[in-house]
């Protein structure tokens, strides 16, 4: 084979793989909890806005709905869930069959009262839940987990289980130490050396900014724990009128300001996985994590 022919052969090759690059290489997913201090800082607008916009920078992205006090995502897009977890759990239906289609090419996984049977699984179910998510983990860039707020059992087991904790706050002063008291509590189980921060509904960058340096030098100081800031949210009416449509925002508005912030957070998570991280996804790791705080 003379060289020209071999370069023609490496050159189709490598066009072949752009053209398969929403499929990741095995064992590559990204699993990220998204939570909070309190309730109602903006959590599942963002993740299902944040999902799709993921999902158009050529990247799969399947939401796993953890919020089992009022299951938001479903709500926000308009869905009505037939199964859940709970179903995978009992073994009457696959992670795949109970798997929702979202607008923009998203999934979601309904967790509903699933979330409360992961306390009582015994070790065949655990065994298959394990081999379901590794499956999945296969053809899946990112795993994002909404959490309903505050630091119950559930969401504790949410945020061990994944690699990298986000937490949403906003530039009030109450949802700043609501943050902190997670973030403590993170620190205590030693997991995670940098937790991330998005601020939602801040007025502008200036307040966005001040409101991260506020929590970075109490985070850095009394918890030695570093935090990376991926960016703001501004507060838009426009993101309200989104959910009394139930269509999200970034597909009903997307020159609104809150689509615009938001780009420039999925930008910033995919270039941080980029620059800095080497994601090793193992369902069994993930799966002994969450149980861990269940069992
Ligand atoms: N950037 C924003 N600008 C204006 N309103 C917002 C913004 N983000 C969230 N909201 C409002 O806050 C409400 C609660 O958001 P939600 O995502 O359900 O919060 P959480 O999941 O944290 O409880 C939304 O219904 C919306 O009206
Ligand atoms: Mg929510």
């Amino acid at each position: 084979m003379t060289d020209q022919a071999a370069e023609l052969r490496n050159l189709v090759r490598l066009t072949d793989q752009k053209k398969n690059n929403r499929t990741p290489a095995p064992g590559k997913m990204r699993i990220i909890t998204i939570a909070s201090g309190k309730g109602g800082v903006g959590k599942s607008n963002i993740v299902v806005n944040l999902a799709i916009m993921l999902a158009q920078r050529e990247q799969k992205v399947i939401i796993f709905d953890a919020d089992m006090g009022l299951a938001n995502v479903d709500v926000l897009l308009g869905l009505i869930p037939r199964y859940t977890l709970w179903e995978v759990i009992k073994g009457e239906k696959t992670l795949k069959e109970v798997l929702l289609e979202g607008p923009g090419g998203i999934k979601i996984i309904p967790g509903g009262s699933g979330i409360h049977e992961l306390a009582n699984i015994d070790n065949y179910q655990r065994q298959c839940l394990v081999h379901q998510l590794r499956g999945m983990g296969e053809k899946t860039n990112f795993l994002l987990i909404d959490t309903g707020g505050g630091i119950s059992r559930n969401v504790l087991g949410f945020m061990t289980a994944a690699e990298e904790v986000v937490i949403v706050l906003t530039p009030e002063p109450t949802s700043l130490t609501d943050a902190y008291g997670v973030i403590k509590v993170l620190s205590r189980l030693g997991l995670h050396s940098k937790i991330g921060l998005i601020v939602n509904r801040a007025s502008n960058s200036r307040e966005a900014n001040s409101t991260v340096q506020r929590i970075e030098r109490v985070v850095q100081r009394f918890l030695g724990m570093k935090t990376e800031y991926l960016g703001y949210i501004c507060d838009d009416r426009l993101v309200s009128q989104a959910v009394k449509k139930q269509e999200p925002f970034c597909l009903l508005y997307p020159r609104s300001t809150a689509a615009r912030c938001l780009g420039n957070v999925a930008s910033t998570i995919l270039e941080a996985g980029k620059l800095e991280r080497e994601p090793s996804f193992s369902a069994d790791k993930f799966v002994n994590r969450l149980l861990r705080l269940f069992t």
